[in-house]
């Protein structure tokens, strides 16, 4: 048996179909503008449309931001643009599940889609819970009721035990929608017996999440080489005994991240040719490029792209990968000075016969900048839920989709 359900599996015509997405996106804190439309379009051109066009009742559950941040605005905007993008209506109510929401839902024809408000405003929506447990909050008790099928379709916010992410698993018939499917099963190509040599790339600022990658791919054979880049490469060179200079270090340490150099060491005596660091380094020096090599080191300048050798290096191992997952890039690359490490990487993956994987978001902002994504195997949508996908957790979300079939809901 499948080890979740997903649209192949459920009839929807006629039916309320709750739909949970992740609409969450990027928004001008000034303006309160929402300034991308990824995520909408994603969700939009794919299980919105296949819902609707099969004669479902669409109604869409979704959070942006979190309470108290700058990016916690209501889902109008984001009604907006997926209206936009169906051009087709697409209604909207400032309410998650009080009266106005449920006799909305309740007057919803077949093929219609709604949107409700921020379900972040619901107060209960971010404690982590069981789906039983969340089964008893007002949200779930609410919804439930009016709906016929649960389809969750947010795997970037699949890492959260949330009430909307887990708790209508409980209640309802529950699939998986295509998003959700398509991320599924595009990371386990690159986890599951991923084709031999696997490279990861690892570069960005996130040096802690890198190591927690690194340990889980290198230990369950999964990864080959992992590729360090960015500030994550810098933690790395440090923890090999290199002497960064002073105001490298304390940038490190500003970020945390001198903490890690144990655990580097560890898993580089572990799998010394498993973890690669960059040759040569390249130096802020009043807004212009140095290269130095390593033996020039300790710097007085920050330290913001990796080298031409290092380019060099890391380009001829991806030339012979089949298969490479790419997760930050490996300097400054907004500033152009300071893009060459990041473009002659990532334009090598792009180039390469190899099933190419990213994620992220300056990964992706990155990529779009130097015209790269369409090369990309495949980008995924989701952040943090990438993350923790490919340390091997289990992601919540995931896990009740499957404990729903195996409770035979359905
Ligand atoms: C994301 O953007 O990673 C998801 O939407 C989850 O958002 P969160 O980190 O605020 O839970």
């Amino acid at each position: 048996m499948a080890k979740y359900l997903t649209l192949d599996d459920v009839k929807v015509k006629d039916k309320v179909v709750l739909v949970r997405v992740d609409f969450n996106s990027e928004v001008d804190n000034q303006t309160k503008k929402v300034t991308s439309d990824v995520r909408i379009r994603a969700h939009a051109e794919s299980t919105i449309t296949e819902l609707a066009e099969e004669g479902a009742k669409v109604v869409v559950l979704a959070h942006q931001g979190r309470k108290g941040d700058p990016d916690f605005i209501p889902l109008k905007q984001h009604t907006e643009i997926l209206g936009k993008i169906l051009k087709c209506p697409v209604q909207f109510v400032d309410d998650v599940y009080g009266e106005k929401a449920k006799k909305t839902i309740k007057n919803l024809k077949s093929g219609e889609i709604l949107v409700l408000d921020n379900v972040r405003s619901f107060d209960g929506e971010t404690k982590k819970g069981t789906p039983e447990e969340h089964a008893k909050t007002e949200l779930v008790q609410n919804l439930a009721p009016l709906a016929d099928l649960f389809v969750n379709d947010a795997f970037a916010a699949a890492h959260r035990a949330h009430v909307s992410i887990i708790g209508f698993t409980a209640k309802l018939p529950s699939a998986a929608g295509r998003i959700m499917e398509r991320e599924l099963k595009s990371l386990s190509k690159a986890l599951d017996k991923p084709e031999k040599p696997c490279l990861f790339v690892m570069g960005g600022a996130k040096a802690d999440d890198s190591l927690e990658i690194s340990k889980y791919v290198l230990s369950n054979n999964i990864a080959n080489m992992v590729l360090t880049g960015g500030v994550t490469s810098q933690v790395f060179l440090a923890a090999k005994g290199y002497k960064l200079g002073e105001k490298n270090i304390a940038f490190l340490e500003k970020k945390g991240l001198t903490g890690l150099i144990q655990g580097i060491k560890e898993l580089m005596l572990k799998y010394p040719k498993g973890i690669v660091t960059p040759e040569d380094l390249v130096l802020d020096v009043n807004g212009k490029r140095k290269e130095i090599s390593l033996a020039e080191l300790p710097a007085d300048y920050s330290i913001f792209d990796v080298g031409t050798k290092t380019i060099e290096s890391y380009r001829k191992l991806v030339k012979e990968a089949k298969s490479i997952v790419l997760s930050g890039p490996m300097g400054v690359y907004e500033n152009p000075e300071f893009a060459v490490g990041t473009k002659g990487i990532f334009e090598a993956i792009a180039n390469s016969e190899a099933f190419s994987l990213a994620g992220g978001g300056h990964t992706i902002s990155a990529l779009k900048q130097f015209g790269l994504s369409s090369r990309i195997s495949y980008i995924s949508t989701a952040g943090g839920a990438l993350i923790e996908f490919l340390m091997g957790k289990n992601l919540p979300g995931v896990v009740a989709l499957e404990n729903a079939v195996k409770k035979k809901i359905t």
